[in-house]
């Protein structure tokens, strides 16, 4: 493998048959390599994509490279709570147990809709994991021992923790704010902030379950697609610079699955921490906002967003186990 890559168990030490592991974005980039890597140490899958011709390839690709493999698809648009709902309520009729999560699909950009009023890197990045995550424990698919790993970003470096817009949110005013956020990269950094404090907060909550968040490295996937959709061939040059940003170099897909691998396999995972090289690291942020401060607000906002959307299905997350 290239270079700066460690490799989490290249021996194939760590097993995971009788396990039960449910990918976002499992259809590319790292969610699909992750999937690969899980299914050769014998985990049975779920994946959950937007696209549903892509998670038939995905699948079909897991298959002929292992023809055992259990491999089961449920379709999810992060960017349409319904939809999400839906999922998570077909994971539970079709009888799926998770063991382990992984919070994987992301978007670096996504277009500010004035119609809805809302910004989409926040519902697709943070909003829609918490509801999922919500929602698989309301309806028991998520087991009470279970691993959830969000694939958060060292990104989290550029955002200053100011969720003030995110507290508006579907308001003109938070709009506004999205629209400003979108453009500059700092709603990504902000989202990808939440990852990292959701998970903290989660694991502070949730004793039984082992919750972490990580950092994958700068990996050459169609992340940067939405980058040069945005702004053209600047975008190309942009997204070169956000991912040098990230490391020294980039990963393929499978070199920059490692650390997610590692969070799914461990036993010696500490909960509540941030990975990343395999190891876990610090979590820094601009400006002089303290974390505890930010992750009780963005609990809060989170808790205020589920309410809102779902009236009669009050979120479970609020009562601590
Ligand atoms: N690449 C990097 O250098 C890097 C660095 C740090 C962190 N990360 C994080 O790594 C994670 C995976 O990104 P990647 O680099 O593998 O990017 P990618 O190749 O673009 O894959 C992203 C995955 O997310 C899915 N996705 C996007 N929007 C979705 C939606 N609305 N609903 C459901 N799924 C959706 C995509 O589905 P489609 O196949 O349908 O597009 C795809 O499967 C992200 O959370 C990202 O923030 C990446």
């Amino acid at each position: 493998m290239g270079c700066c890559t460690p490799l989490f168990d290249s021996e194939l030490s760590h097993r995971l048959d009788g396990q039960t592991i449910a990918i976002t974005g499992a259809s590319d980039g790292i969610g699909l390599a992750t999937a690969i890597l899980c299914a050769k140490r014998g985990a049975k899958l779920i994946l959950l994509c937007r696209n549903i011709q892509k998670m038939q390839n995905a699948k079909n690709d897991i298959l002929s490279n292992f023809p055992d493999a259990h491999v089961d698809t449920v379709q999810m648009d992060l960017a349409d709570l319904a939809s999400v709902s839906r999922a998570a309520d077909d994971i539970f009729t079709q009888g799926l147990s998770i063991d382990i999560l992984v919070a994987n699909a992301g978007v670096v950009f996504h277009p500010v809709s004035w119609l809805y009023l809302t910004n989409s890197v926040q519902v697709i990045n943070h909003f829609s994991h918490a509801h999922l995550f919500n929602s698989l424990v309301q309806n028991g698919a998520l087991r009470e021992n279970c691993r959830v790993v969000f694939v958060a970003s060292d990104a989290h470096k550029a955002a200053d923790g100011d969720l003030s817009y995110w507290k508006t949110y579907g308001s003109e005013e938070s709009a506004r704010g999205a629209l400003g956020e979108a453009v500059s990269f700092k709603a990504y950094a902000e989202s990808k902030l939440a990852n990292i404090l959701f998970a903290r907060e989660l694991a502070a909550r949730y004793e039984k379950m082992t919750i972490v968040a990580l950092h994958p490295g700068a990996v050459e996937t169609n992340i940067g697609e939405t980058v040069k959709d945005k702004w053209g061939c600047c975008g190309s040059f942009l997204s070169c610079c956000i991912f040098k940003c990230c490391g020294t170099c980039f990963r393929n897909p499978e070199q920059g699955a490692q650390t997610s691998l590692k969070c799914i396999c461990d036993p010696a995972l500490s909960t509540g921490k941030y990975y990343s090289n395999l190891q876990e690291a610090p979590v820094q942020i601009r400006g002089n906002r303290k974390l505890d401060e930010i992750q009780a607000d963005l609990w809060n906002i989170t808790e205020d967003f589920l309410k809102a959307n779902f009236p009669r299905r009050p979120p479970t997350m609020i009562s601590t186990q």
